[in-house]
Order: C-alpha cells, then sequence, then structure tokens
C-alpha cells in the first residue's frame, strides 16, 4: 500500500458545552495560548511548536472528537488522497477555501466508526515537531504538538482495515487481551518516524478515547508535571512509561471531560521496511507502565458499559467537575 501521504496530525478538535470555558482552562492552566475565537464560538489554541494552532474546541452538546486534522504535504497530495479515497468507496467533502480559521483548502471524510478526519495542508517538517524546534522557556506546561489521538470503535476490525488499507499505516504494535482478541493498535504514517499518529481501541461505542500532546523533552515534561499541579490541574494517571511507543507520559481531564496526555520521548522509527511491529498481551506487566507491573489503566478512560450510556446525561455519567 503506497502511503497516502499523512504527514502528522494538524490538530485536533473537540466538541465542547462550553468552548470559552474550556479555552480558559487550556490557556491559564494547560499552556497552550488561545490565538483567535471565531463568531460561531469555535476557540483556537496554539501549543508550542510551529503551528498556528493545535487544538479547537468547537461549541456543541455532543460529546467527544469534532475532527482530527492530518497534514499533507501539499495541494497535489491532496488531490492525489481525495481521488484514492473516492476511488475506495469513502465518502469526502472537499472545501476550497477553509472551514477553519486561516486553514487551507481541506477534504473531511468519516472513518468506519464515524470518527470525523481531515486533510489539509500546513507546515511540513522534515521529522517530527518535538524533535525540531529550540526547548521553550515559559516555565509553564509547554505542550509542543498533537502527535496522536486515541479513537475508540466497536466494531475494531472496520476502522483497522481502513487504516491499513485505505490510509495506508503502518502497524507499530498491538495489544491483545487474554482470549487474544486485539483490544489496541498503534499506527503511523510511513517515512515519518513517528511511533503514531493513530491509536485504534477496542471500545462498546465510537469513542475518543484520549487525545496526546508531545513535549520538547524529559526536563520539559517534569517541569510541565510541576506547573499542571501548581495550577491545580489533577494529574489522574502517571507519570508513567508506556511500553508500546516506550513514552513517558501523564495524563489529565479537561472540563469538558476529555483524557489529555502529555508525553515524551515516544519512540521513533527510523526504518519503516524492517521495523517488527510488536505484539503485546494485556498480562504483560510493562505494557502500561514499564515503572509500576501493578498499574492500571483508569476505568473512566474508556467509555461506560453500553447500558449506562443510556437514558443518562453526560453530567451523570461523568460526574461533578467533568462537564462543568
Ligand atoms: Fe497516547
Amino acid at each position: 500500500m503506497a502511503p497516502i501521504g499523512i504527514e502528522r496530525v494538524n490538530y485536533i478538535a473537540l466538541n465542547a458545552r462550553d468552548p470559552e470555558a474550556a479555552a480558559r482552562f487550556a490557556t491559564e492552566r494547560l499552556g497552550f495560548t488561545l490565538v483567535h475565537a471565531a463568531s460561531d464560538g469555535s476557540h483556537y489554541l496554539s501549543a508550542h511548536g510551529v503551528d498556528r494552532y493545535s487544538l479547537v474546541y468547537k461549541p456543541s452538546d455532543e460529546f467527544g472528537l469534532h475532527h482530527v486534522s492530518y497534514l499533507v504535504h501539499d495541494e497535489k497530495v491532496l488531490d492525489t488522497a481525495a481521488t484514492r479515497l473516492q476511488s475506495a468507496g469513502v465518502g469526502i467533502t472537499k472545501h476550497a477555501e477553509s472551514v477553519e480559521w486561516e486553514g487551507a483548502s481541506s477534504i473531511r471524510f468519516d472513518t468506519p466508526a464515524g470518527h470525523k478526519l481531515e486533510f489539509t495542508t500546513g507546515i511540513s517538517t522534515p521529522i517530527p515537531v518535538a524533535h525540531l524546534i529550540e526547548a521553550p522557556n515559559s516555565g509553564g506546561p509547554e505542550p509542543v504538538v498533537a502527535d496522536h489521538v486515541g479513537l475508540g470503535a466497536p466494531d475494531f476490525e472496520a476502522e483497522e482495515k481502513f487504516m491499513l488499507d485505505i490510509l495506508g499505516q503502518l502497524y507499530s504494535s498491538r495489544i491483545l487481551d487474554p482470549s487474544g482478541v486485539q483490544v489496541m493498535g498503534f499506527m503511523r504514517s510511513p517515512g515519518r518516524y513517528l511511533y503514531h499518529d493513530v491509536v485504534l481501541a477496542r471500545t462498546p461505542v465510537p469513542w475518543l478515547h484520549h487525545l496526546q500532546f508531545s513535549l520538547k523533552n524529559v526536563d520539559a515534561f517534569y517541569q510541565t508535571a510541576a506547573a499542571l499541579e501548581a495550577n491545580d490541574v489533577k494529574i489522574e494517571w502517571g507519570p508513567l512509561r508506556h511500553g508500546p511507543g516506550h513514552n513517558i507520559a501523564l495524563y489529565f481531564r479537561d472540563p469538558e471531560g476529555y483524557w489529555f496526555e502529555y508525553s515524551v520521548e515516544e519512540e521513533i522509527i527510523l526504518h519503516d521496511q524492517t521495523y517488527v511491529p510488536r505484539t503485546w498481551t494485556v498480562a504483560d506487566t510493562k505494557v502500561i507502565n514499564e515503572w509500576n507491573p501493578d498499574d492500571e489503566v483508569p476505568a473512566e478512560i474508556g467509555p461506560p458499559p453500553a447500558d449506562a450510556l443510556l437514558g443518562t446525561s453526560l453530567d451523570e455519567t461523568f460526574g461533578t467537575g467533568a462537564n462543568s
């Protein structure tokens, strides 16, 4: 499968009941900068990398991902990708002019689970952004760039096939449950070095599992961890070192209830042709956290059981504070 041309994540756009409050939290506590508040209520936030913005909150009462924007190199690659998607039967919408603030032309389409992806053009970098930039020196939390997003799908195999066969993603690693059923898949775009730019999770309903931002280095990571705590952001998981990707990570939730991962030292893959994807099992004591064999993934990071979602508001589901 020839690469479809994804270079890296551009930004991640989230639905938000109160985008202004979410944006304020991100600027005051998480290390982002508000660069634009649009008349439709969308709030655009930049990180410490090279992109105009890396995180967007879009007004919506629906909990979940609005879309993930991925960069391709140029308009020609964008056109070729559009043709390839259409010939594979994927419905796309083309936007000759930006539908987002200061964006370029784009195409959007849904994965089989309904996650909306965008391809557009922006700042093309030869290597991952966190490796490219000088260390920020803000003294506060320092997210640099969105490198991956975790997408949950009930029909994992359909989502997997879409990523592999239509988008040309490569496997970096898999996690299997005790019965041998795959529960997670870590995938990368060819020739882009990053261990993963998407993580698939088997979930009972389509779900935004988590969104991630890379930091510059370990010093920035621990400075950020301390700054988050000083800003009364509750680090709910970590610091830890994941097995797949080998990154040092911490997790917290924003006011809308989304799980954010800040991480550093993600494994890079220099040679796709000889890289052998690793298969982990949940029984492997190093898979979740290489530093603590007893660590567990917080139950709240995944969707509630399907029956708990029926007739239940998100406030009730996530408890006080998740959406306040
Ligand atoms: Fe992650």
